[in-house]
């Protein structure tokens, strides 16, 4: 029978398991997420910054009894708007969330800027048989003046990667998932784990 390890993933987004299992690649990890757990509790991200709230995911988890958990926290950080949405990306406008008037608000806030720099950011918080590490990803890029694409979701249609001449929400799902942060962070977990449990 196989040997393999189980992680947790603290997330119900089936897709987001999906990718990060194709990022991983090692047959001797299996990633279940809050749904497979069945786990329906509420958790309240209220941390300060991308790593707290990401810790605030792992240890909802870790109090049901779990040793081995991803927590993820992603956002975007527009350089002239001090970094802002930051960790409010999702709520920037309000409850409930809403891209689209998230996007009319940041490009609100951004009118007559000449800086248009912003990144993605993706932390990643693991906790292997108890002991926490971090892994970041970041995708540089600028803000558009208007929405362009329709893939993707959040402010993909006005975030347009640096060397592309498109918005991520142009792109094929497959080029988006091979440079995002989200990929970046995940590659530098999957590094980790395949340092600690080789193949
Ligand atoms: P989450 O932590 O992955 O749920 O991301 C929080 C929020 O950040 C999302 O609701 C989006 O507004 C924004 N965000 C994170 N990653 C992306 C992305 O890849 N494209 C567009 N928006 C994103």
């Amino acid at each position: 029978m196989q040997q393999y390890k189980e992680i947790i993933f603290a997330t119900s987004n089936a897709h987001k398991v999906a990718e990060v299992d194709l990022i991983f690649q090692m047959p001797s990890i299996k990633l279940r997420s809050l749904k497979d757990i069945k786990f329906t509790k509420e958790i309240v991200e209220d941390g300060h910054t991308f790593r707290e709230n990401a810790l605030l995911k792992v240890q909802a988890i870790a109090k049901e009894g779990y040793t081995n958990i991803i927590g993820e926290d992603a956002g975007l950080e527009v350089e002239a708007l001090n970094g802002e949405p930051g960790i409010y990306s999702a709520r920037y406008s309000g409850e409930p969330v809403n891209h689209a008037r998230n996007i009319q608000k940041l490009l609100k806030n951004l009118e007559g800027a000449t800086n248009r720099k912003a990144r993605f950011v993706s932390t990643v918080c693991f906790m292997d048989e108890g002991i926490i590490s971090y892994f970041e990803g970041y995708i540089h890029g600028e803000i558009c003046m208007t929405e362009t694409g329709k893939k993707g979701f959040g402010y993909d249609p006005i975030f347009k990667p640096n060397g592309y001449q498109y918005t991520f929400a142009e792109m094929e799902d497959q080029l988006k998932s091979s440079i995002s942060h989200r990929y970046k962070s995940f590659t530098e977990l999957a590094k980790y784990l395949r340092s600690k449990n080789p193949q």
